[in-house]
């Protein structure tokens, strides 16, 4: 038994394999392209783990997909791979287009291939799982319901677009073929490893460097947020038991605004590493907001809870209580990442 996991080098992919291996002999075959957010430094505590098989690669090439499923032959293929910046997606549409469509498109046809030719056990007991955003179901006011698996898609960002795309790719391809497909859809995760392009991780770094925290607009625009870790388990517990052709919400039960999230980021580094100059708060600056900025996303996760018995473990205080602590112990991951020093690890490590 082995699973292929793509973009298992970025944020959510490197905590799902290092959990994975915590818990579990079964093997992981790693496919990532090392785009900019993959760091393979994520995965370093693997090096000369047999359990793990690292292979530098495009999703988008569909050559190197089949070799890997017909070498590696997993039981399951788990996709996070994507482009995953919102912002990045208003400036440069076009690679989210490509390995968000286009990859999930490639994988999809790959995995049919090879499913095709299994043995009727195998072929019963094989899953394609993909793992998606909450943010294709669109934006809601302060009184709507929160998203469940019902609602209709309303993706508003390039971003959006291209993973509510690469859904419906997933669902035409169990529907049509019978590809045995399982979709997650996520709220914002935050937690160990995580780009510090996006909220928490810029706002924990730019305050411990004593640069602006910038916040979009009035900073009320609200998320759902979950201990990547939580993630994690639920992807297991998607894999182990749910049903096939089916997508799950999953979410914190955690709606927080912008201003109260950084407003806890700088309290506990008020804590934790208090600076002479004063609160970290003095650093809050309001800037010009992201163009379409969605209002809210919040998650109804009662059906994973209900069908498979998953509640996240973490609440939103003892998350961004890790999470700050990793990112005041891992100085020196947050500098390479800065310069752009841990390619150059990568080069050497893996003679990219
Ligand atoms: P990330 O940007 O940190 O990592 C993406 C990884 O994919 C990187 O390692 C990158 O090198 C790799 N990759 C990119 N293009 C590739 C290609 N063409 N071929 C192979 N590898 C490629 O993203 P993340 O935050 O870890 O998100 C992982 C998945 O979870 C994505 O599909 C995202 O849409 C989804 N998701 C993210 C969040 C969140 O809050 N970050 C929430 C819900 C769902
Ligand atoms: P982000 O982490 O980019 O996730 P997403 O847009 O996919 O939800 O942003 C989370 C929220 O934080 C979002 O409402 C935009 C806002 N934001 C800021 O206010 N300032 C920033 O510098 C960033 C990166 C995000």
């Amino acid at each position: 038994m082995t699973l292929l996991v793509t973009g298992g080098a970025g944020f959510i992919g490197s905590n799902f394999v290092l959990d994975w291996l915590k818990s579990s002999d079964e093997p992981i075959v790693t496919l990532d392209a090392l785009t900019y957010a993959g760091n393979l430094e994520n995965l370093a505590s693997l090096q000369g783990d047999a359990r793990h098989t690292f292979v530098k690669g495009d999703i988008c090439e569909r050559a190197l997909v089949d070799q890997l499923l017909s070498q590696h032959r997993p039981r399951a293929l788990i996709h996070f791979a994507a482009e995953s910046h919102v912002d990045r997606s208003i400036s440069g549409p076009g690679a989210f287009m490509r390995t968000n469509i286009e990859g999930t498109y490639t994988l999809l046809e790959a995995s049919r291939a090879y499913w095709s030719g299994l043995g009727d056990v195998d072929k019963a007991a094989w899953r394609f799982h993909h793992v998606s955003t909450d943010e294709v179901y669109g934006s809601l006011s302060e009184q709507d319901p929160p998203f469940a698996e019902t609602k209709t898609y309303e993706p508003n960002s390039p971003y959006s677009a291209s993973k509510a795309a690469s859904d419906h790719l997933v669902r035409a391809w169990h529907h049509t073929y019978g590809l045995p497909v399982l979709t997650t859809n996520c709220s914002n995760n935050y937690g160990p490893y995580h780009f510090p392009e996006k909220l928490i991780p810029l706002m924990i770094v730019n305050a411990l460097a004593g640069k602006a925290l910038p916040i979009y607009g009035d900073g009320k625009n609200v998320r759902d947020w979950l201990f990547v870790s939580d993630h994690a388990s639920a992807i297991r517990a998607v894999l182990q038991g749910g049903r096939v052709g089916e997508t799950y919400n999953i979410g914190g039960w955690n709606e927080m605004s912008n201003l109260e999230i950084v407003h806890t980021v700088c309290e506990l580094l008020d804590e934790l590493r208090p600076d002479a100059a004063g609160s970290y708060k003095r650093l809050i600056t309001f800037v010009k907001d992201r163009p379409g900025h969605d209002r809210r996303y919040a998650i109804d996760a009662r059906k994973i809870e209900r069908e498979l018995g998953w509640r996240p473990a973490e609440t939103f205080a003892t998350g961004i209580r890790k999470t700050v602590q990793w990112y005041l112990d891992h100085p020196e991951w947050v500098v390479r990442v800065q310069s752009g020093a841990y390619r150059d690890w990568v080069a050497q490590q893996y003679q990219a």
